[in-house]
């Protein structure tokens, strides 16, 4: 049988790492897939940048059109990022009944609803493994391999440029600013690495777990996002005197009033697995009512984890193109029709324990009136410690763990604790979670 030809839109770090990957591992992917597989056209902006791999026998362009409208291509893989142009391409190939295979989280995020229900009008695929945790086959393990469970929750460290940063402060007590620096030269961070660091990256692919997870339509703008930018080396030594390490975590869960979508900050217990993911690796915990906590690890960025999760949906692309559209795997694993419409829940009627570190007069009774007003909001203190002022500093720092609560009860209490006058500034509150197999 003649091999698959496929287009390539983007010629950079996953796009170079693709065509490397399908090139080198040609013969055993072909043996997978059934049909050998081969990239004929691929667009780049610039023809002359240098690359990571060899573009010999590929027709080069610098308008993606031509490589969409090629009729000898079967499938687009489109690796241009964004919303804009990306989202022109994917519409057009689906309109001319190709497949696509895209590592786009903002894409799928913000756009997926109606990519999916015009992808499925014109009996076509469109497949986004890499657009999760790089590397990780995430999609298809919560997809297709825990299809028998009903997810309760699941919690991931899906942006490997903010874990960096939090690791790198935490071991080497190293700047924020120094860090991320080195990340962009890796090759890690988002064209704009705001999306890294103010957590937009970390929501786009947390609401696409939670559709797949949940069977609800990707709620980009309901995913409550919070960054990294203001935790401080203080707070990572604080958590790390108490037992916890500070993650950048994606959380989404089930209750029974409604789905959960939240990135942000948040203590973990440090014996968990997932706290001891380190540097720019990835992890997710995926709670599943039959089997459990089960935990996915690797590299969530770079170029070839990125394309072999780019190469794995085009195998099963090429795997199912002979099948009947209506027998394929859906795209938000379940079917079409049969997604809920359950509420996502604001972020005041979400529940965590929390972290709370606050600026006091060092003077008698201050304590107790914080501790009072905790207790009149009825949220209870797992652990305190009170840091002796530095020199002739008239504060001290006072840190607290508290019991789950509701947030805008924690909140209440905030706002009351910091209109006493023996407080300096603001508290500073970070979520907590115990990440127990409940
Ligand atoms: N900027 C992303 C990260 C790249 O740091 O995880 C992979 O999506």
């Amino acid at each position: 049988m003649n091999p698959v030809k496929v287009g390539l839109l983007g010629l950079g770090t996953v796009g170079g790492g693709t065509v490397n990957v399908l090139k080198r591992n040609a013969e055993e992917i072909a043996r997978r897939a059934g049909r050998g597989i081969e990239i004929v056209h691929a667009a780049a902006r610039d023809l002359n940048k240098p690359r990571i791999c060899d573009t010999d026998g590929i027709q080069l362009t610098t308008d993606p059109n031509e490589v969409v409208n090629n009729p000898e291509i079967e499938i687009v893989i489109e690796l241009i990022g964004g919303d804009g142009l990306a989202l022109e391409m994917v519409n057009k190939a689906i309109e001319q009944g190709k497949h696509v295979v895209t590592a786009n989280k903002a894409l799928i995020a913000k756009h997926g609803n109606d990519i999916f229900a015009k992808a499925q009008q014109k009996g076509v695929m469109v497949a986004f493994e890499a657009a999760v945790a790089g590397g990780i086959p995430i999609i298809k393990a919560i997809r297709e391999g825990l299809a028998g469970n009903q997810i309760q929750w699941l919690a991931g460290i899906i942006n490997g440029t903010g874990n960096f940063i939090l690791t790198e402060m935490k071991d080497k007590g190293r700047d924020f600013d120094d860090v991320l620096k080195e990340a962009q030269a890796l090759g890690y961070a988002e064209a704009d690495p705001t999306f890294d660091v103010e957590g937009i990256d970390a929501a786009h692919k947390l609401t696409i777990l939670a559709s797949i997870a949940f069977g609800i339509p990707l709620q980009f703008e309901k995913t409550f996002t919070e960054g990294i930018t203001t935790i401080t080396r203080e707070d990572v030594a604080y958590a790390e005197e108490l037992g916890y390490r500070i993650k950048h975590l994606g959380v989404a869960r089930r209750t029974d009033k409604g789905f959960e979508l939240r990135v942000h900050p948040t203590l973990i217990p440090e014996r968990r697995l997932i706290a001891n993911v380190d540097g720019v690796m990835n992890a997710v915990l995926v709670m599943g009512d039959a089997v459990g906590p089960t935990l996915y690890y690797g590299a969530g960025a770079g170029a070839e984890p990125t394309a072999s999760a780019v190469v794995g949906d085009v195998v099963d692309v090429v795997r199912a193109l002979t099948s009947d559209p209506e027998n394929r795997v859906p795209h938000l694993a379940f079917q079409a029709d049969s997604l809920a419409n359950d509420p996502i829940l604001s972020m005041d009627d979400v529940e965590t324990a929390y972290y709370l570190r606050m600026s006091v007069q060092d003077k008698p009774g201050v304590m107790a009136k914080v501790a009072s007003i905790l207790a009149e909001s009825d949220i209870s203190i797992e652990a305190i410690i009170q840091k002796e002022p530095v020199e002739d500093d008239a504060f001290a720092n006072i840190i607290m763990l508290t019991h789950r609560v509701v947030e805008k009860q924690m909140n209440a209490a905030i706002a009351k604790i910091e209109a006493l006058d023996t407080i300096n500034g603001a508290v500073k509150r970070i979520r907590m979670e115990s990440l127990d197999a409940k």
